[in-house]
């Protein structure tokens, strides 16, 4: 008795225009991968790097005067995907006891004009809205809505460093 059906076990024979319509999609395949990851790498990269701390550092501890905030200037790098810039930041520096060091930034919290120390008075003033900050850059009157920015702070072989981000 014969089976009903059949299975055709020879392999099925593709013709040469198949072929070279297959091969030509593969290469344009490999083409564009070839150009298209390198392309999405350049573009998503920088994203993709891991943050490292960035320590700045500020100079000499030694010349922070105990019970006045003491101003520092510095230039820090800045990397922003594939810009890099240099930006100059001021910060003030206080100790009450020459163990326990905090940096605040001289950038009025307000709309981000630069403050300035007036030891007379013992008082941050912030010139565009007449805001005004306490020795330890709390708001005391005006309208910046918080006190004024912290760094992290570090002191390696009598340096004084500070964190960016
Ligand atoms: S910027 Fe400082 S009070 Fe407005």
């Amino acid at each position: 008795m014969e089976p009903s059906s059949t299975v055709d076990a020879s392999p099925k024979e593709i013709s040469r225009r198949q072929f070279m319509s297959a091969a030509i999609a593969a290469m344009g395949g490999l083409i564009g991968a070839a150009l298209g990851l390198p392309a999405i790498a350049y573009i998503i990269g920088p994203a993709l790097t891991k943050k490292t701390e960035n320590w700045v550092r500020l100079g000499a501890v030694s010349k922070v005067e105990t019970g006045t905030p003491t101003l520092f200037k510095t230039t820090v790098q800045r990397q922003t995907g594939w810009i890099a810039d240099q930006q100059e930041i001021a910060v003030y520096v206080l100790t009450e006891d020459g163990q326990k060091y905090v940096a605040m930034s001289n950038i009025c919290t307000h709309l981000g004009c630069r403050v300035r120390w007036i030891a007379e008075q013992e008082r941050f003033f912030s010139p565009c809205h007449n805001g005004v900050f306490d020795k330890d850059g709390n708001v005391v009157s005006g309208p910046p809505p918080r006190p004024l920015d912290r760094f992290e702070t570090k002191i390696e072989d009598g340096v004084l460093y500070i964190r960016t981000v």
